[in-house]
């Protein structure tokens, strides 16, 4: 089959790209300062090229291992209520929330066969239905895209040192890097150096906050410690971004009732999200997603000498923005 010439081209581009070795035998492309693995940074080319937001989509932006699954299963059960009653059918049990809320990188514009759930997924029957998106791509890529409309921007983050850290056993949950295993220690250096796939990590998220700090009405910008200390408080406050506020009588038992299904210790536990299968079109079985969903897990595994080798960039790059986060 011919490829499209914008594919061609693309890939002509990409060939010229500064390339690092990731862990396995992973490449990594540096594309405009970010780094990507080759079907992501094609994907991410497509999604430039094609997507469209509308007013009424929302898009959930975060760097990998920040929050994500969950944050998918929050946005979900914030825009589509259930009543209480209906708890037991909860589409989040017949569904993985990346199943509910599908990537622009790595599930809609990812080169494979055309598959008709991505075309509905894409199609705005209804321009007063909400579209739930999420993505991986940083905002100095994305932005312009994000900003041709007046759609919303939730972004979550976590801290550093967390993130690595779930980034590193995520790793490990893949057969691909068996004989060549992230050795911690090259995981900690490379984190720092930004090579790690949509690194820099803080690029990632200063940009992102600066765009919250520009325009609130725009982007929601909250970070993982924040929701796990005061969950209800967030949900709230995410209902009243997205202009679903919870009112009334309910609101209260609304709110509960989304924190406490949406919770890991629930959501870890359905069947769908325990299934140690491979996904057709990801190389992580699907409990990969869910490991300890705690804050601070990263004590347990860096030494101190790498605590102190991510404070010192944490500072220089957050501090010195001012974002007192991370350290
Ligand atoms: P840990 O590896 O620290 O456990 P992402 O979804 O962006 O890939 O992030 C994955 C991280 O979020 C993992 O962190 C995972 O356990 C955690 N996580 C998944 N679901 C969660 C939930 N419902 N509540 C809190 N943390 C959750």
């Amino acid at each position: 089959m011919e490829k499209s010439p914008e594919l061609n081209n693309n890939q002509n581009l990409n060939s010229s790209l500064q390339r690092e070795k990731w862990c396995g035998h992973e490449l990594l492309y540096k594309f405009q300062n970010f780094w990507f693995p080759l079907a992501y940074l094609e994907a991410t080319q497509k999604v430039l090229a094609n997507f469209k937001p509308v007013p009424k989509d929302v898009i959930l932006a975060s760097f990998p291992k920040t929050g994500t699954t969950w944050l998918k299963a929050l946005l979900h059960s914030i825009i589509n209520r259930s009543p209480k009653q209906d708890y037991n059918n909860h589409p989040l049990i017949s569904n993985r929330p990346h199943d509910l809320i599908p990537s622009l990188e790595t599930k809609l514009y990812v080169d494979q066969e055309n598959d008709s759930k991505k075309t509905e997924f894409l199609a705005v029957k209804n321009p007063e239905d909400v579209r739930i998106l999420a993505t991986h791509i940083p905002y100095q890529i994305l932005g312009e895209v994000l900003n041709s409309c007046e759609c919303k921007v939730v972004y979550v983050t976590r801290n550093p040192k967390d993130t690595l850290i779930s980034l590193w056993h995520f790793v490990q949950k893949s057969h691909l890097f068996d004989e060549d295993p992230w050795e911690l220690e090259v995981a900690v250096d490379q984190f720092c150096n930004g090579v790690v796939p949509f690194g820099p990590y803080y690029d990632h998220v200063l940009a992102y906050r600066q765009e919250f700090l520009k325009r609130p009405q725009k982007v929601f910008f909250v970070t993982y410690e924040e929701i796990k200390e005061n969950p209800k408080h967030y949900v709230r406050k995410i209902g009243e971004f997205l202009g679903c506020p919870f009112e009334g009588e309910n609101g209260e038992e609304e709110i509960e009732e989304i924190v406490r299904f949406c919770s890991f210790e629930n959501l870890s536990n359905q069947e769908m999200n325990k299934s140690s299968e491979l996904p057709i079109d990801f190389p992580m079985p699907y409990n990969s997603f869910f490991r300890k969903g705690e804050v601070g897990d990263h004590i347990n595994y860096l030494e101190d000498e790498m605590i102190q080798k991510i404070d010192a960039v944490t500072k220089e790059k957050f501090h010195g923005s001012d974002f007192v986060y991370g350290v």
